[in-house]
C-alpha cells in the first residue's frame, strides 16, 4: 500500500490506486464523504466482529435466526427447479449459509458451492473449513469484486444459478443504486435463476438507531477507524478525537445514514492534500438502508425479478427474500 502513496493527485484520472483516489475525491465534495466500503481493513474486521456481539445491534442475529430455524422454506425454494449452483456475494465466513449447504449436503443436492469475497484471508479460512466440516461439498473460491467475480462464476457454471446476497449489503446502496445493482445483477442472469437477498426492514426507529449508535461505541470506533486507516494507509494527519459519530435515522425514507462531525475549524492534509473542515460540518459516511416488505417487491418488479417468497424470523425484523428472473 505504501507504494501508492506517491500516485495520489487530486485529478484522478491516471490515479491507479482506487482507495487513494476514492478518499481525495470524496473529501474534495460537499458534504464531504468516504465510502462505507473502505471500512473492512484488519482493524475494521475486527471492529465489525465487535458490533456484530453488541446487544443493540439485531441484523445478524435476525438472519442467523432465519438460516437456522428456516433452513428447509429457504432450501425448498431452491430444489424446486433444475440442478443449481450456488454463487454467495461477499461470502465472509459463510456463518449463515453454512446452515443452508449443510441442509443440501444432507439431502445429497447435486451443486457447487462458488463463495465470492474481496477478502483473500477470509476466503482461504472458509475454505479450509469448509473442506473439514463439509468433505462432500463441491465448492469454489472466488477472490475479486461482486460483478466481476459473478461473471467468472457464471461462465464456470453450467447450471442454473442460485445467487446469495445476504447480511443487509444492499442497504450500504442507496435506493437508486439498488436499484441499478439490481438491474446489473439481473443482466448476468437467465430465466428461471434466483437470488436471495437479506434485506434488514423498517422497525420502531428508536430500536434502528440504537442498532449504530451503541452504548459501548464500537460503531463510532468503526467509523473512526477509516481516518485512522488514511493516516495509515494514505499518509494522512486525522486527529481522530477531534471528530464525532453521529448516527441519524429518517423513519419516512428508511435511511439510516451515519456522520462524522468535526468539532472544530481545522484542515487535514492527505498525501500533500489540504482539506479545510468547518466546526460542526460533517462528512457524511454510511447508509444503512431499511426496507418495507412492499418497497422490496416493487424493487423486485422493477428490475426484472418476481418475487417468490419471503422468509422473516420471529420478530419480523429482517427478511431473506427468493426472486426468479423473469
Ligand atoms: C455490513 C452493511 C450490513 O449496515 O448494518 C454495521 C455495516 N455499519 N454497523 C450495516 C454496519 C455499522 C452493516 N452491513
Amino acid at each position: 500500500m505504501n507504494a501508492n502513496v506517491l500516485s495520489c493527485h487530486i485529478t484522478t484520472d491516471t490515479v491507479a490506486d482506487t482507495f487513494g483516489a476514492d478518499v481525495l475525491n470524496g473529501l474534495s465534495q460537499l458534504p464531504k464523504r468516504l465510502h462505507a466500503k473502505y471500512f473492512y481493513d484488519k482493524e475494521g474486521d475486527k471492529l465489525f466482529q465487535e458490533i456484530m456481539a453488541c446487544p443493540e445491534y439485531y441484523p445478524t442475529r435476525c438472519e442467523l435466526e432465519i438460516f437456522r430455524d428456516k433452513t428447509a422454506e429457504l432450501a425448498n425454494a431452491m430444489i424446486t427447479g433444475e440442478a443449481f449452483d450456488l454463487i454467495e456475494l461477499g461470502a465472509g465466513d459463510a456463518t449463515k449459509s453454512q446452515y443452508l449447504l449443510q441442509y443440501l449436503v444432507d439431502r445429497h443436492t447435486a451443486f457447487t458451492y462458488m463463495p465470492i469475497d474481496i477478502s483473500g484471508n477470509i476466503l482461504s479460512e472458509l475454505q479450509n473449513r469448509l473442506e473439514t466440516v463439509m468433505p462432500d461439498l463441491s465448492l469454489h473460491c472466488l477472490e475479486g469484486d461482486y460483478l466481476e467475480m459473478l461473471d467468472k462464476a457464471t461462465a464456470l457454471s453450467s447450471r442454473r444459478k442460485i445467487v446469495l446476497f445476504l447480511g443487509a449489503n444492499i442497504g450500504n446502496m442507496e435506493p437508486r443504486e439498488a436499484v441499478a445493482f439490481c438491474r446489473s445483477l439481473r443482466e448476468r442472469l437467465q430465466p428461471g435463476d434466483l437470488v436471495l437477498i437479506g434485506f434488514d426492514l423498517k422497525k420502531h426507529p428508536r430500536i434502528i438507531r440504537n442498532a449504530y449508535d451503541d452504548s459501548a461505541g464500537i460503531t463510532a470506533k468503526f467509523n473512526l477507524n477509516l481516518l485512522k486507516r488514511i493516516n495509515r494507509e494514505l499518509n494522512g494527519n486525522f486527529v481522530t478525537e477531534q471528530f464525532e459519530h453521529y448516527q441519524s435515522y429518517d423513519p419516512m425514507t428508511g435511511a439510516c445514514k451515519s456522520y462524522l462531525v468535526s468539532l472544530c475549524d481545522q484542515q487535514v492534509t492527505i498525501c500533500k492534500n489540504h482539506f479545510n473542515f468547518r466546526r460542526d460540518e460533517v462528512i457524511y459516511m454510511e447508509v444503512s438502508q431499511k426496507y418495507a416488505i412492499e418497497e422490496i417487491t416493487t424493487l423486485a418488479d422493477k428490475t426484472g425479478f418476481r418475487s417468490v417468497q419471503n422468509t422473516y424470523d420471529t420478530r419480523r425484523w429482517f427478511a431473506d427474500v427468493c426472486w426468479e428472473v423473469v
